[in-house]
């Protein structure tokens, strides 16, 4: 049963982590090369030929006969969260793998070429900027970026190379001729979950804006200085995330969360003399987001005028609201249809690979119901029935593209 030797495969695939709760499998890693070693022996069990590039994806291919063949890719990655789950970005990459080599074994040969990609880093923990393996796979890759530094200290430019790649020749490793791109991915929210459906089908990703903060007081020692005679960064910075939270909220259809916070210098009894902190906001309204951030702006600059503090607002990463691809929705509807699967629309809340590969090509998205919701957790979850679904749905939609 295919479902079953996906979901043990996930399994086992999850067990390429450090020490510690869940998932934690950082980009370009030890973890990652044993990720890359486990994925690139599943895809050569499935009939593709296999390569890793220079930004740590590994990529099965099957080439057709058909010299003017076009290329279906799909993919999805393998870095996770701290503490993430075993399904966000493995089940796009494990499920393909083992379905398409299913396929082909019936089929013996494709009118398509096919690759099956696993991008290195799309979560953007190690470099505080996502989608960057899926942004040199479509050539949209910023080169500054190869200068960034990481949370291990190293440039991302040292870190490809740690890791074997050669980040002097990334452009080698744009791939051109992608007719359509398409993502298995869980949902990660609870909309499947609440309405007891297995799978949707994605019609839009909402866009992000990724911010840094930083707050400027003025260091004091916490037992001399009086109440009123402080410029504690810290208080600023405090009011600032409450009052970002209430303008958020009275709003629809956006989020926005400070996910990281930092005092400094850090100790108990030093008045902080700069805080800094993460904004992240989402929605799939480009205009909500711009006039969302300049009342953030507003907010932070009145905060910091009543407490006679400074501060500085960073861009860090955007990407703009996203649709799927119109002909790769409605032959997913057919599938689903096929199948006795309500095609259920869904707008994807998180960020993928996706959201990047559509600059250069068309996208579509399956979305796979987890428990409860719940991703970036631990406690992550997917059942075998919606693999099974999944699988189903994916083989029909195998036979419309590639008639
Ligand atoms: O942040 C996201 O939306 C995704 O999990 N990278
Ligand atoms: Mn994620
Ligand atoms: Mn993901």
């Amino acid at each position: 049963m295919l479902e079953e030797k996906i979901y043990n495969t996930l399994d086992k695939l999850g067990e390429t982590t450090i020490e510690g709760e869940g998932v934690t499998r950082i980009s370009f890693t030890k973890e990652h090369k044993m990720a890359n070693k486990f994925i690139g022996d599943l895809m050569k069990e499935n009939g593709l030929e296999v390569r890793e590039d220079n930004a740590g994806n590994m990529i099965g291919e099957y080439f057709s006969k058909n010299k003017n063949a076009k290329t279906l890719v799909i993919g999805s990655h393998e870095d996770s969260v701290k503490n993430g789950g075993k399904y966000d970005g493995p089940l796009g990459i494990i499920l393909p793998i083992i379905s398409f080599g299913e396929y082909l074994k019936e089929e013996k040969e494709l009118p398509y070429n096919v690759k099956i990609i696993s991008f290195g880093d799309e979560e953007g923990i190690r470099f505080a900027m996502p989608f960057i393996s899926s942004s040199i796979i479509a050539g949209t890759f910023d080169y500054e970026n190869l200068n960034r530094v990481g949370i291990y200290n190293k440039t991302l430019g040292e870190a490809l190379k740690d890791f074997g790649g050669d980040p002097t020749r990334l452009n080698e490793d744009k791939i051109d001729d992608i007719s359509d791109f398409l993502e298995i991915h869980i949902e990660q929210g609870p909309i499947l979950f609440n309405e007891n459906t297995s799978l949707g089908i994605v019609n839009a990703i909402q866009g992000f804006k990724r911010y840094e903060v930083n707050i400027f007081g003025e260091a004091g020692h916490s037992g001399t200085i009086p109440m009123d005679m402080r410029y504690d960064a810290g208080v600023g910075a405090s009011e600032i995330v409450y009052k970002l939270n209430k303008i958020i909220r009275k709003k629809e259809k956006i989020v926005a969360t400070v996910g990281k916070m930092k005092f400094l210098p850090g100790s108990e009894n030093v008045i902080p003399s700069k805080a800094t902190f993460s904004i992240d906001i989402r929605s799939l309204s480009e205009e909500l987001l711009v006039s969302s951030m300049e009342e953030i702006e507003k907010l932070i600059q009145d905060v910091c005028k009543k407490l006679e503090l400074t501060y500085n607002l960073k861009i860090k990463t955007e990407n703009k609201p996203t649709l799927c691809n119109e002909n790769i929705i409605s032959k997913l509807k057919d599938s689903f249809i096929e199948n006795e699967l309500h095609p259920r629309i869904i707008s994807s809340g998180a960020g993928h690979d996706a959201q990047e590969m559509s600059k250069v090509t068309n996208i579509g998205m399956i979305f796979v119901r987890c428990e409860k919701g719940i991703s970036h957790n631990p406690k992550e979850s997917v059942s075998l029935k919606d693999i099974n679904d999944c699988v189903k749905v994916l083989k029909s939609f195998f036979c419309k593209y590639f008639k």
